[in-house]
């Protein structure tokens, strides 16, 4: 048959298909989420197979067998008791608080670890909500920011490289960049959730930390899944309020938006890989229904290839551990 086009001919072996390959996957893409907790052992978390609530010392091994393998960023997730939860979320600024004590313990042993702190009252909150809950049970605005503003301001005296407002409130980006800089932190940077989904796919990780709200759900903070313009309009208000970065949550179901957003904006990138994709693509892999080694790849390689810079993902040192070994 004769034919001029056969794209065949370049995907003929590995050689020449890695000529041209677009999209590379490599640790220095991965922000690793970890949870935390006081107690003296992990905790696995049963539907986030292989994922557990980390005691000290099982974070200090986690982060140190991650940065073996090229992962230098971890983003802490603390489990409050209940006991330390109230309707003001005052255990969310205590510089004696769990995320405070272990910023200092990480940048003192791990000086070249990047420490990234999420931002928000729910891990806090007595009520499982991101801000403050009125009576009538609306989430008031203005009077979470203040609270956010002294959370991020306790998460960089006690070492946070990187603060990461995972909230949704209106203006936290502007008001957290001047809390920053008037209490001397102009280096820290601000990782914002811009386009953060009202989305189920945040179940597991609300099972992880028994933060999921006692009333009600998120959607008058969180955006509408049908929505995508919606996303272009935080991405101009972050930037116009001092984001260093843009981060869309979650990834895999919303590639199109990781694409809006890297069409529109010369900031970096970063999506969130939540706990419900995690969650799957385990369910399918520990069922022999999906091979690991290419499935969990492939899903990243997607999401970066839609215009990620970098990802969070409860995969990181497992994947930065398969490419080490050259398995992958
Ligand atoms: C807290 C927060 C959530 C996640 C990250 N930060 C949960 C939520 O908004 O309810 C979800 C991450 C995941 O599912 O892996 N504001």
């Amino acid at each position: 048959m004769d034919m001029l086009h056969r794209p065949r001919r370049n995907r003929k072996n590995e050689t020449v298909r890695s000529f041209h390959r677009e999209t590379w996957l490599a640790p220095q893409h991965f922000m690793y989420p970890l949870f935390i907790h006081e107690g003296a052992a992990d905790i696995p978390i049963l539907s986030m197979p292989e994922c557990s609530r980390l005691c000290v010392e099982g974070l200090f091994r986690e982060v140190e067998a991650s940065m073996k393998v090229g992962v230098k960023s971890f983003v802490l997730f603390p489990a409050t008791p209940e006991s330390k939860k109230t309707a003001g979320a005052e255990e969310s600024y205590n510089p004696e608080g769990l995320v405070q004590r272990m910023l200092r313990e990480l940048k003192s042993r791990f000086p070249e670890a990047v420490l990234v702190t999420d931002v928000a009252l729910d891990p806090y909150s007595s009520a499982g909500h991101d801000g403050l809950v009125a009576p009538d049970g609306r989430i008031l605005n203005d009077e979470t920011v203040e609270i956010l503003v002294k959370q991020a301001v306790s998460q960089a005296e006690a070492g946070a490289d990187i603060i990461a407002p995972s909230d949704m409130m209106d203006g936290r980006v502007g008001a957290i960049r001047m809390g920053l800089d008037d209490a001397g932190f102009s280096e820290v940077s601000i990782l914002s959730y811009t386009a953060k989904y009202a989305s189920a796919f945040y179940g597991p990780f609300r099972d992880a930390l028994d933060s999921a709200p006692k009333h009600g759900d998120k959607k008058t903070y969180q955006m509408d899944p049908a929505n995508a313009r919606e996303a272009c309009r935080e991405l101009y208000l972050d930037e116009e309020e001092g984001a260093d970065m843009v981060m869309v949550k979650p990834a895999g179901p919303y590639l199109d938006v990781i694409r809006l957003l890297r069409d529109e904006t010369t900031l970096p990138i970063a999506a969130y890989q939540v706990s419900g994709e995690y969650a799957m693509l385990q369910a399918a892999c520990g069922n022999g229904w999906l091979e690991a080694e290419r499935v969990i790849p492939e899903s990243l390689v997607a999401i970066r290839r839609a215009g990620a810079d970098v990802i969070l993902t409860y995969f990181a040192r497992k994947v930065a551990t398969w490419m080490a070994e050259g398995r992958i």
